[in-house]
């Protein structure tokens, strides 16, 4: 089983940027993580970050039946992408979103969510192991679809 996660803008600074928002787990943390439930859960992880928003796009279109499923968290192009929207329609790759922060209680700008009514989950809130959370919720899902 394969599991492409996706990191949008600014992703990369986590443990530097607003860590009373944030946490102080930095980037490196993550990726460490990221490699543990590889291991632990007998699966392919992918990790891609980027800043870019058409990099994010190439990078889900590159997934087209190569991935089984996708975790994402767009950061600040959840709020504003249709463009990554349309691409995780275009693949149709079940796909869970995730948020180091609460979004759904923060500024009203965050609110609008293109993401969160294409996902099949979505986990916030939970910091860096959101990340788990999602990957082992996606691993359980495409278990049942075998
Ligand atoms: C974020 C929440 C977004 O609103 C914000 O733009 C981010 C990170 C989160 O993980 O909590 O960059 O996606």
């Amino acid at each position: 089983m394969k599991i492409l996660v996706i990191d949008g803008p600014n992703m990369n600074m986590l443990g530097i940027r607003e860590v009373n928002i944030y946490g102080s787990e930095n980037y490196e943390t993550l990726l460490k993580l990221l490699d543990e439930v590889a291991l632990e859960e007998n699966i392919d992880i992918i990790h891609f970050q980027s800043n870019y928003e058409g990099a994010i796009v190439d990078e889900i279109q590159k997934a087209y039946q190569k991935v089984d499923g996708i975790v994402i968290n767009p950061a600040a192009y959840t709020h504003t992408s249709v463009a990554i929207l349309d691409a995780l329609k275009s693949v149709s790759i079940p796909t869970v979103e995730v948020h180091i922060s609460k979004v759904s209680e923060r500024e009203d700008f965050r609110q609008i969510n293109f993401i969160k009514p294409y996902a099949i989950k979505s986990f916030e809130g939970f910091g860096i192991d959101g990340y788990k959370r999602a990957i082992i919720y996606l691993k359980n899902y495409l278990k049942g679809k075998k």
